[in-house]
């Protein structure tokens, strides 16, 4: 059959590789893709959230199943969008329905789903303009840090962690007075702070059934250590070492199940990826979000270790069929390591020449923001690649991916050489 993947990242790049592998991938299409993808399958130059371009596309091209990368389409409803279109009728689209994609969309929604079906989450309130005071004397009763949420999406910046119950306050002030992240705050939810170590949970759901994909861990700042401001993403690593069977009973049983559950006591059609993350306190797991995507870089390295079809892990996903089908994962360790432009998260440039990317066979590169420009791949975003290697564990892994990052170069590149130093 034909496919078709949203999106331009590296987690595109990720699947349209595992796609490409598939023996019923016909031809493959990403919109509006990147250098790697242009290599591997066609792009198309549209806007992921232009629904019609997107119906174009898959009728010109008798697409027959659209891979839904980044949650901004989700959240506005291309499920729906398919679901109740005539033209697009048995087209297999994965990815949730906009009230699906709330979970992500708005974590007021997420808290009290939650809540709702007993998933163990941190304490929370949220508050609005209107209950500004409120919301100071409800920071007043909690102990430092003091964690703020926007409710909607603002590119991954909307939470803010403050030491300060001043700060705490005026910042409060800033999101829901001020417009500190525009419309995404004017609802914030004061959460308690949980102390602990991260991790995430990935699940592929048909809405009823659902198989737990490779766990995975990321790296979100700019800088080693895991400090300054945050990012996309810096690296990953799958499996989670710490992610022992006792851990992850926990969180089938406790969050897994329910979640799934959840969605359909609310008949919320869902068919796709729901992204868990989740911090560990003491033994216990609790969910930090919920994201309703896959994530990127963990991607990189989660579907690298899947060793079933991905297009027929999909279909039955989309057929309601994921109980018929088993998951066979790759018992060896993935890394990525993400290459950045000089100045990301903040301002950089775009369309430094990238070099070496040929030289590189015993790792695979996943292109994130690049381009072609006059037969050269060049850069095109803040995260421009994600090397990810394969090994019997994740330090000889890292070692493959940072041997083989030598060998890449563009002007002022960057990338953090401690991933995964936490675990070590
Ligand atoms: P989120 O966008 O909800 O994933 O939050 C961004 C980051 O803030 C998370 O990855 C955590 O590192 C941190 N965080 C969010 N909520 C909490 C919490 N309740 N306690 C401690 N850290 C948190
Ligand atoms: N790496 C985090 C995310 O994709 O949301």
């Amino acid at each position: 059959m034909n496919i078709l993947i949203l999106g331009s990242g590296g987690r595109e790049h990720t699947f349209a590789y595992k796609l490409a592998e598939s023996a019923n991938c016909d031809k493959l299409f990403v919109a509006p893709g990147n250098a790697g993808t242009a290599a591997i399958a066609t792009n198309v130059a549209l806007s992921v959230t232009d629904f019609e371009a997107v119906k174009n596309c898959v009728l010109e091209n008798k697409i027959k199943m659209v891979v839904v990368g980044p949650e901004d389409p989700l959240v506005h409803g291309i499920a729906d969008y398919f679901a109740e279109n005539k033209e697009l009728q048995g087209v297999m689209l994965i990815g949730p329905s906009k009230r699906g994609a709330l979970l992500e969309g708005s974590k007021e929604r997420a808290k009290e789903f939650m809540m709702q079906h007993n998933i163990p989450t941190a304490a929370y309130a949220s508050f609005t303009k209107k209950s500004l005071d409120a919301g100071k004397q409800f920071l007043e009763t909690l102990k430092a840090p003091y964690v703020l949420k926007a409710d909607g999406l603002a590119a991954g910046k909307g939470v803010l962690i403050l030491k300060d119950l001043q700060e705490a306050k005026q910042e409060l002030e800033n999101m829901l007075s001020h417009s500190k992240f525009g419309a995404a705050s004017e609802t914030v939810v004061i959460e308690e702070f949980l102390d602990g170590i991260e991790l995430s949970v990935f699940v592929l759901t048909d809405g009823k059934n659902y198989k737990i994909l490779p766990t995975a861990k990321d790296y979100k700042r700019i800088g080693e250590g895991d400090t300054g401001l945050n990012t996309g993403g810096m690296g990953a690593i799958s499996p989670v070492p710490f992610a022992n069977d006792v851990l992850m009973q926990k969180i089938e049983e406790r969050i897994v199940k329910p979640s799934v559950l959840g969605l359909q006591k609310e008949k919320i059609d869902y068919k796709g990826f729901l992204f868990i993350g989740l911090i560990k306190v003491g033994d216990e797991p609790y969910v930090i979000e919920y994201n309703v995507r896959m994530g990127d870089p963990e991607t990189e390295v989660v579907l690298p270790r899947i060793k079933t079809d991905l297009v027929n892990l999909l279909e039955a996903t989309y057929h309601q069929t994921l109980n018929k089908i088993d998951v066979s994962i790759d018992d060896r360790a993935a890394t990525t390591v993400m290459l950045v432009s000089g100045g990301y998260p903040e301002a950089y440039e775009k369309g430094k020449e990238i070099s070496g990317i040929s030289e590189i066979s015993d790792s695979i590169v996943f292109h994130a923001g690049t381009t072609q420009k006059e037969g050269k791949v060049v850069t095109n975003g803040g995260r421009v690649l994600a090397v990810t290697s394969l090994d019997t564990d994740y330090k000889l892994a890292l070692k493959k991916s940072y041997q083989n990052i030598a060998k890449l170069s563009f002007d002022r590149m960057y990338y953090r050489s401690d991933i995964g130093f936490d675990l070590f």
